[in-house]
């Protein structure tokens, strides 16, 4: 169902609603993000009415579980982790089913697609099926495979559609082995590949920013604009992740994916209409057009860090070669800044400034776009040559806001400037129901909407582009790159490249 209405403030609003009826397989269901994010969206969703088609969920893992297990484990999972009360779960634990599967094991795969037609007739959901990999990434191609051997990839009844979340792949070659995995059975219009970041209002709220408002898009250029800041600074170090990310490192673990989300919203051309494929398309472009990082001055453009021990939240937290399950002689950085250039006519000779780090002194994800000066200060027999220029920034987290800073007179006598700001919070004036990251996810998968998903070529193009720079990263005289900073600080000192 979808519905359109503009309200009386002067907006206006499309709501969709998914009533496609649907068979959802949750591949690592006994798992953590099944427990932590998967089933919490589902239950929520299911709770809000806004899975009001038939649907049913069938868990697929290595445990030996039976039904009854699966559902007391997911009753716990949401007693730990859901946000919505639970006086719906017999009816929400009739939905529930699970099903051995081993991801190597062909056999189990063909009676897991047994299972889910029994089910399909049983429940109405018409032959669509959703297949979330809740996996480690390095089960998606088993997966793929065998799901589409067991002819569960068919789209002959319903739709069939299969979810799977970064890291795709570890560099280029990797992420194309597995893309070319993925289509044997599947096709691009039938894979999602998240990237939890696109989910996120804020995120979204930039497209609205800049192509709902014709005061931005004249001045968002090389004409007007300075530099453009991308951060997404974390408190948190590595968690109980070490072994995941004392493999990937920072630039894999949020360059490749969320930041270049982010670069790409604000560096985008205005597609000529919402559109999943028209969006993807003019991030694609942006991507093609990166400036090839200059691998022989590495130095000048980026620098990597890793934390030391120090101070977060007013608590003393360990070095990172220090964390559980690090390596103690460790070099993967926990934190990059890189100057990136995008080649094109908006932008040429703008300088992205990209930075993300563990351990940092506070949470804060944000694009800070700074304008130029004024081409020529007429006060300049009063108050010098310089006035400070312009900023615009959006905050992401954990501040959900617009701010533009600007200069203004002092009151008073004499003629003095000050730095004023207007600033919009996100959520003023709103009270209503917002979704998470992943409630948004699966409804998106169910109405068939690309938008907030990587497609391929971008992958691709954003692999092609981060690659020379890792391998020259991992080369044994690179090491030296690597600069120590104190947790609960900016990164390393001085602050990277500038200007
Ligand atoms: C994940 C990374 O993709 O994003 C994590 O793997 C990181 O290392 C996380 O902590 C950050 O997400 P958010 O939503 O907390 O900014």
């Amino acid at each position: 169902m979808s519905g359109f209405f503009a309200d009386p403030d002067g907006g206006a609003c499309r709501t969709d609603h998914p009533d496609r009826p649907c068979a959802i397989v949750i591949f690592g269901a006994t798992g953590d993000l099944t427990a932590r994010k998967v089933l919490p969206a589902l239950h929520t969703l299911h709770s809000n009415g806004k899975l009001s088609a038939p649907f049913f969920i069938v868990g697929a893992s290595r445990s030996k579980l039976n039904n009854e297990d699966f559902r007391q484990r997911m009753r716990s999972a949401l007693e730990e982790h859901g946000s919505s009360p639970l006086d719906n779960w017999e009816e929400f634990a009739r939905r529930l089913h699970y099903r051995r599967v081993l991801f190597d094991d062909p056999e189990t795969f063909r009676s897991l697609a047994d299972t889910i037609d029994q089910l399909d007739k049983t429940h109405g959901t018409q032959g669509n099926k959703m297949l979330y990999c809740a996996v480690p990434p390095t089960a998606y191609e088993n997966i793929a495979r065998n799901a589409g051997m067991a002819g569960l990839a068919r789209q002959e009844g319903g739709f069939s559609r299969i979810v799977v979340e970064k890291p795709f792949g570890r560099d280029l070659g990797t992420a194309q082995q597995l893309d070319a995995t993925l289509m044997e059975h599947f096709s691009e219009e039938q894979i999602y590949r998240i990237d939890h970041y696109l989910a996120k209002e804020t995120v979204q709220n930039v497209l609205m920013l800049r192509f709902a408002n014709a005061m931005f898009e004249p001045l968002w250029n090389r004409q007007y604009i300075e530099s453009v800041h991308i951060t997404a600074a974390e408190s948190l170090g590595v968690e109980h992740r070490a072994g995941y990310y004392d493999r990937t490192g920072v630039l894999r673990d949020m360059f490749q994916n969320h930041m270049m989300q982010l670069l790409s919203l604000c560096a985008m051309e205005p597609p000529s209409l919402y559109h999943a494929e028209r969006i993807r398309d003019e991030k694609t472009k942006v991507y093609r057009a990166l400036k090839p990082f200059p691998t022989d001055n590495l130095g000048e453009h980026l620098t990597l860090g890793q934390y030391t021990s120090g101070m977060v939240d007013g608590r003393h937290v360990p070095s990172y070669v220090d964390e559980p399950g690090v390596a103690p002689d460790s070099d993967t950085p926990t934190f990059a800044a890189m100057k990136i250039f995008i080649d094109n006519w908006r932008w040429q000779g703008v300088p992205f400034h990209m930075v993300s780090g563990k351990r940092m002194a506070a949470k804060r994800t944000e694009i800070e776009v700074r304008f130029k000066e004024v081409p020529c200060s007429m006060f300049r027999n009063i108050l010098g040559e310089h006035i400070t220029a312009n900023r615009l920034i959006l905050g992401i987290q954990p501040q959900e806001c617009v701010t533009l800073t600007f200069q203004a007179k002092l009151p008073g006598a004499g003629m003095c400037l000050r730095n004023v700001t207007m600033n919009f919070d996100y959520n003023e004036g709103y009270a209503g129901p917002t979704l998470d990251a992943y409630e948004k996810v699966v409804l998106d998968v169910l109405l068939g909407d690309h938008t907030l998903f990587w497609r391929q070529d971008g992958v691709d193009l954003c692999w092609g582009f981060l690659t020379p720079v890792l391998m020259e990263c991992d080369c044994p005289e690179r090491k030296s790159l690597l600069r120590l900073y104190k947790a609960g600080t900016d990164g390393p000192d001085p602050i990277r490249c500038n200007g």
